[in-house]
């Protein structure tokens, strides 16, 4: 039986590259029957970024709602807010006194910030991965789904229990870092990102304005100003091709669309309402079921409480186990 873990800053809402990318993965992994899944919203380290007290209590609430909507079973997999376990600051904090600091600061995010916005560098924007590390190590997780962006972390999680180990005897797993989350372009064919919601396309967004969004914005091949001449879907075209090849159902018919783009035998207006018919496909019924829980806050509170708990009770028995190893007896 495998632990699979993952977490999702509450920055914003859910967009539809985190859904498909990640939250489909997370469901996929809950219903394998070889394993126990840990999925959180990682509070604590959306502080790092969000300042607005408000936004962070209603995107957390709101977030489990798209999980539950999107088919995370709170039967199945354990359901939580990383602030349910006060513990995992605690195991932080140990596994703080053992990361060094020079490979703190060669993570490729920290050091992007330091040079875009020197000012939110915080010393929990430095220990992130610390924390992260303790979210990772605490329930021992064998396997951690995360986007490319979160590879150094993760490696970072890895180095961690290899060196507590080291030092202190067996005590974590080192977790299998699974990559195969898909990467889905934003509108302008860069990252999609929660905070940036112009280049997203939101959950919640009704298939009339997916269409108008990728109609205006958009970005198919700059070099095909006119039908008539061949694009080229895989180097030209920026997020609506490729995007066809996430959503688009069968490999089959998103190569025949390309094969039609380089023939110009198809025009990017139909390519992109192609697109959005498929992409409908995914976000209708996911809307469907989210319509069900937009008033079930108190569900969503209760599912968290319980969650929680028994999260909580993976990660005491570590840091019991932890301490002890290093030396420290409560008195
Ligand atoms: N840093 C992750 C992100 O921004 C969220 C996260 C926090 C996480 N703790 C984690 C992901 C532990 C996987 C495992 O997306």
């Amino acid at each position: 039986m495998k632990t699979v873990l993952s977490g999702i800053r509450a920055t914003g809402r859910l967009h539809f590259g985190s859904y498909l990318g990640a939250v489909k993965h997370f469901v996929d992994f809950q219903n394998n029957t070889d394993t126990t899944c840990l999925y959180f919203v990682a509070d604590f380290h959306t502080l790092t970024t969000l300042d607005k007290p408000d936004d962070l209590k209603l995107n957390l609430v709101e977030i489990v709602k798209d999980y539950l909507a999107a088919g995370l079973d709170p039967e199945k997999s354990i359901i939580y807010a990383q602030s349910s376990i006060p513990e995992i600051a605690t195991l932080s904090m140990y596994l703080g006194m053992i990361q060094s600091f020079g490979e703190l600061t060669r993570i490729p995010t920290y050091k992007d910030l330091v040079r875009r916005n020197p000012d939110r560098v915080t010393h929990g924007l430095f220990s992130y991965p610390v924390l992260m590390a303790a979210d990772i190590l605490g329930p021992k997780a064998d396997v951690v789904p995360v986007g490319a962006d979160q590879i150094p972390n993760v490696e970072l999680a890895r180095n961690l229990a290899i060196s507590f180990n080291d030092r202190y005897g067996q005590t974590f797993n080192v977790p299998e870092m699974v990559q195969d989350m898909v990467k889905v372009p934003g509108l302008d064919g860069g990252k999609m990102g929660k905070s940036d919601s112009a280049n997203a396309i939101g959950i919640t967004m009704s298939k009339e304005s997916i269409l108008s969004a990728y109609q205006k914005h958009g970005v198919t091949d700059v070099n095909r100003f006119k039908i008539s001449i061949p694009g080229d879907p895989f180097h030209g075209c920026k997020s609506v091709y490729p995007v066809h090849e996430i959503v688009t159902p069968d490999e089959v018919s998103s190569r025949e669309l390309a094969k039609k783009c380089q023939s110009a035998s198809i025009g990017c207006v139909e390519c992109k309402r192609l697109l959005v018919e498929n992409i409908w496909e995914v976000l209708g019924p996911f809307q469907e079921q989210r319509k069900y829980f937009s008033d079930k806050d108190l569900m969503v509170k209760e599912i968290l409480h319980e969650g929680g708990k028994k999260a909580r009770s993976r990660i005491i028995p570590t840091i019991a186990e932890v301490a002890d190893k290093m030396g420290i007896v409560v008195y």
